[in-house]
């Protein structure tokens, strides 16, 4: 549950937020919460062009990313391009070494193709506990969702209250098509995951990540064994609330 401070600030923001283009939003985020938000990047092509914002608002800017030991190796690439390109200093966060091992050593390496339980438990110890200690003191995170990208996304707000995290949320690419982001991608030289080029729209970890068809959604290549509704890993729950009063994004 948000505070009533928590409750006021998030409608204030939502109110500032609704009409601005996503750069504004993301200079008002970084205004409001300097050190205290992070922007929670996979390295995806929205979170690259959240980087590109981010990174020209304060090239000191926090960037968080989970890398869950089972990333492709174009994603560690484009990684290192954002390093070299913007100066940044990326904090990678990595799931504890034990739990692996215990996991693994249960239900093997491949497990998550055996059960949603299994494949849930993966995402638990190799995304969902790191994710906690990266935003450990923070007053607000920052992410690349968009509201097109699947059927559990369809009520992502730009800012938003995430009781899960007991944190504020900012998406400020919350109404961008997937033709946004590309368009920002070339005007603005962004570098991206050579994956892209290859079919894969939507990129996670390599055994749970294929291309996708002409034709086929964006995240139907995520966890493509699974139905719709099953397929988020847990970093982003539906229990994010937006106020009901303010700006109409
Ligand atoms: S996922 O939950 O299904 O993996 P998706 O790949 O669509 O998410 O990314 C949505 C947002 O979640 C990204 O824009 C980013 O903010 C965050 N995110 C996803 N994966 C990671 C990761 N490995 N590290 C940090 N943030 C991530
Ligand atoms: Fe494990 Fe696949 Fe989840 Fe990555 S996406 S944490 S490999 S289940």
């Amino acid at each position: 549950m948000a505070t009533e401070m928590e409750e006021q600030l998030v409608s204030t923001l939502t109110a500032q937020a609704g009409p601005m283009p996503a750069q504004e939003v993301v200079r008002l985020a970084h205004q409001r919460f300097g050190r205290k938000i992070a922007l929670s990047s996979s390295f995806g092509a929205e979170d690259m062009v959240l980087i590109d914002m981010l990174m020209k608002v304060d090239s000191k800017a926090r960037i968080v990313t989970l890398d869950t030991g089972r990333l492709p190796q174009e994603t560690y690439n484009v990684m290192d391009a954002t390093r070299e390109k913007y100066g940044a200093a990326v904090e990678v966060y990595f799931p504890q070494a034990e739990a692996i091992q215990l996991m693994v050593a249960e239900r093997g390496l491949n497990l998550f193709y055996h059960s949603v339980e299994n494949r849930k438990l993966c995402c638990g110890v190799r995304k969902m506990e790191p994710l906690r200690r990266a935003l450990a003191g923070l007053d607000a995170w920052m992410t690349g969702l968009r509201r097109e990208q699947s059927v559990t996304r369809t009520d992502v707000h730009k800012i938003e209250w995430d009781s899960s995290n007991q944190l504020v949320k900012v998406n400020p690419l919350a109404d961008w098509t997937s033709g946004d982001v590309w368009k920002y991608i070339r005007e603005h030289n962004v570098p991206y995951n050579a994956l892209h080029d290859r079919g894969y729209p939507s990129i996670g970890c390599g055994p749970c990540t294929r291309a996708v068809q002409p034709g086929e959604h964006e995240r139907a290549g995520r966890w493509w064994w699974e139905h719709p509704e099953t397929k988020e890993c847990g970093l982003h729950v539906v229990a994010s609330t937006a106020p009901s009063t303010g700006g109409g994004e």
